[in-house]
């Protein structure tokens, strides 16, 4: 069996799990973090600690980091922190791009329900984001800009953003720069300090910590409103009692990503090479966001004339785990919204597959995956699906 979607979820790695066997045969110590007894500062001596380890491998003061379930809920607190109060001064643009994942665009909307106006920034065909399109926009309108949404790198093809670009530009204006990192970290490196975003974001279940941790990272916290109440834990910004065990993990992981931070490169070269075989027994083949700079271990390929999902049955008949990009509406796949902001056409869109390995996955599985991809893609070129 091999696992090709870590861009959806990856697995724990085997750092964590290690970690984790250990902890949990241990016998503890299991407290409320909060808590006054001497157990309870044993738990949450463990706590601070990894919220240092993980501070220093983001580039970040640990007083930056607030512990959460994830990126979902880091950005919903962030668009709930910067426009809960409503439209303030005539700030009531909301700025995101064509690229970002259904967790902001949702948000987007909703608050464009209270009264906000979205703006959404053009992609270019390698899939980055317009630069000079938020210029544009800032140079008009800054003094009505709320905020601007716009990921480090996307969660499909795996292209790089010019993040640190806009957030330039967005700290030129005076505007809360919001990068949503979740896809980034863990990927390659990043220093918070040196992105100049006004908040970033992780989910541990994408760097193999375990699954409804995160982090939440703020340039300034002391004003940041709580989206969640409670108890007044992380400072009062939120409430909840932490899951530390699996905050803990979160600096395993980001650990063990430092150690390991050249086993990207090999990743990359295997991952180039693969590309570059499929390409040459199948010369129509798509690497979509190709031309851009990528993450090291996403593949995002496309041979016109295969479906995409007739692929990813294919491959996990011969126990090869991927994803397509394509929602299925009425049985009809649909380029993704990804794609279309890239202007890549329905022919191409519809074939779209998504390989994507991580830190924890060997090099070697490139190798295997061609062959299958090879195997399907021969078979499935001679049924012409569309
Ligand atoms: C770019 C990006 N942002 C946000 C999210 C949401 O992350 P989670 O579901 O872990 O909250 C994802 C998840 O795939 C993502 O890829």
């Amino acid at each position: 069996m091999i696992y090709a979607d870590y861009n959806g979820s990856a697995p724990v790695c085997e750092e964590v799990r290690q970690y984790l066997m250990a902890r949990l045969e241990n016998q503890g110590p299991y407290s409320n973090p909060n808590a006054i007894h001497a157990l309870a500062q044993k738990c949450n001596g463990a706590m601070e600690k990894a919220r240092r380890e993980c501070a220093k491998v983001l580039g970040a003061k640990p007083g930056q980091l607030v512990f959460n379930s994830g990126a979902t809920e880091g950005l919903s607190h962030v668009f709930y922190h910067l426009l809960t109060d409503g439209v303030k001064d005539q700030k009531k643009l909301i700025i995101i791009s064509g690229i970002e994942h259904s967790a902001v665009v949702n948000l987007a909307c909703h608050y464009a329900e209270k009264g906000f106006e979205k703006v959404i920034l053009q992609t270019l065909p390698n899939g980055q984001v317009d630069h000079k399109h938020l210029d544009t926009i800032l140079g008009e309108r800054a003094n009505q800009v709320a905020m601007v949404c716009v990921m480090a790198a996307n969660n499909e093809t795996g292209v790089i953003q010019p993040y640190k670009e806009m957030s330039a530009s967005c700290q030129k204006h005076n505007v809360p720069f919001v990068c949503d990192t979740t896809q980034y970290i863990g990927k390659t490196a990043f220093s918070f300090a040196e992105s100049g975003a006004d908040f970033a974001f992780m989910s541990g279940h994408k760097i193999g910590a375990m699954p409804g941790t995160g982090i939440l990272l703020v340039k300034d916290p002391t004003d940041l409103k709580p989206l969640v109440i409670g108890g007044g834990q992380e400072r009062g910004r939120r409430g909840g009692t932490q899951n530390y065990i699996g905050n803990e993990t979160l600096a395993v992981a980001l650990d063990a990503f430092a150690k390991n931070y050249e086993k990207l490169e090999q990743l990359r070269a295997r991952r180039d090479a693969f590309e570059a075989r499929i390409k040459e027994k199948f010369p129509k083949l798509v690497v979509l966001g190709g031309d851009a700079p990528r993450l090291a271990s996403t593949s995002f390929i496309s041979l016109p004339g295969v479906h995409g999902q007739a692929v990813q049955i294919e491959l996990e008949s011969q126990g090869i785990y991927v994803t397509t990009s394509s929602a299925c509406s009425d049985n009809e796949p649909v380029t993704s919204k990804v794609l279309r902001a890239m202007a890549v056409s329905d022919d191409v869109g519809r074939g779209a597959v998504r390989i994507s390995l991580g830190m924890c996955s060997d090099a070697q599985w490139y190798d295997q995956v061609g062959d299958a991809l090879i195997k399907a893609y021969e078979k499935l070129s001679k049924i012409r699906a569309y």
